[in-house]
C-alpha cells in the first residue's frame, strides 16, 4: 500500500447537527461573542482571550491563509459559529497528526465536540494518516470524556506536556490508530 497525505485542507465536512466549514472572517463576529473572550474556554488553552474583535479577525486572516486542517463549526440548528477543531502538530513524515478543539460555553454537554472529533478522526484517515493523537490537561474532565467517547485509546501520561499562563500541566494522551492501513507482525505496511 503507498503511503501519502493527500493534503485536501479546504475539505468541509458535515455531521449530523454540525457543519464543519472552512474559516472565513464573517465568523469573527460568533467567534468573538460566543467564545474567544471567555477565561473558562481557556483556562487550559495557551491562548489569552481576545481583547477586541480586531485580534478575533487577525487570526481567523491567518488561518484562512495557512496550509491546515482547520474547521469553524457551526450549529446547525442555528447558524451560529460555535467553535474550532484543527491539527495543531503533525509529523507527515510518520504519518501522525494532533488535534485540539474548543467550543462555546453556551452549547457545552450536548455532545457536540464528540460529534466533530468523530468526523475529523474519520476524514484525518481518509488523508493518510495511521494514527490521530490527542492531549489533554489531567484536570481537564471534560476534555477526556470527549476522547473517550469519540473511540480513542488511552496511551498514557505525558508529565508537564502543556504549559499554560506559567503553569506546566501533566497531560493525557489518547489515539485513535487507521483501521484501513493493514500492518503484519513487524508493523509493516502490507
Ligand atoms: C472540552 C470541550 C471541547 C468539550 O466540548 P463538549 O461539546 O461539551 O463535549 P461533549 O458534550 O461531546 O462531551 C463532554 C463530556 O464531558 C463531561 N463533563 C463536562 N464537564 C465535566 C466535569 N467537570 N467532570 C466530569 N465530566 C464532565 C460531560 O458530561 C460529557 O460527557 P457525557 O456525555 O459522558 O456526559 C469544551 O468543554 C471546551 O471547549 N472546553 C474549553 C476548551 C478546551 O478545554 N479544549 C480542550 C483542550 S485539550
Amino acid at each position: 500500500m503507498k503511503m501519502e497525505i493527500k493534503c485536501n485542507f479546504r475539505q468541509e465536512l458535515e455531521t449530523e447537527r454540525l457543519y464543519l466549514k472552512n474559516w472565513q472572517t464573517s465568523f469573527a463576529k460568533d467567534m468573538y461573542n460566543n467564545w474567544a473572550t471567555d477565561k473558562e474556554v481557556v483556562k487550559f488553552l495557551s491562548w489569552e482571550p481576545h481583547k477586541n474583535i480586531e485580534e478575533t479577525m487577525q487570526i481567523i486572516s491567518m488561518w484562512i491563509a495557512e496550509a491546515n486542517y482547520n474547521w469553524c463549526i457551526v450549529e446547525k440548528s442555528t447558524n451560529q459559529a460555535i467553535g474550532s477543531i484543527n491539527v495543531v502538530r503533525k509529523s507527515d513524515r510518520d504519518f501522525w497528526c494532533e488535534v485540539g478543539y474548543c467550543s462555546s460555553k453556551k452549547v457545552w454537554n450536548r455532545g457536540y465536540m464528540t460529534e466533530a472529533l468523530k468526523a475529523v478522526i474519520n476524514f484525518l484517515f481518509s488523508e493518510g494518516y495511521y494514527k490521530v493523537q490527542l492531549l489533554h490537561a489531567k484536570e481537564n474532565i471534560a476534555s477526556g470524556r470527549v476522547m473517550q467517547k469519540a473511540g480513542m485509546t488511552f496511551q498514557g501520561e505525558s508529565k508537564a506536556a502543556s504549559y499554560v499562563r506559567g503553569k506546566f500541566h501533566d497531560c493525557n494522551v489518547y489515539y485513535a490508530l487507521n483501521p484501513n492501513i493493514k500492518l503484519d507482525k513487524n508493523n509493516i505496511v502490507k
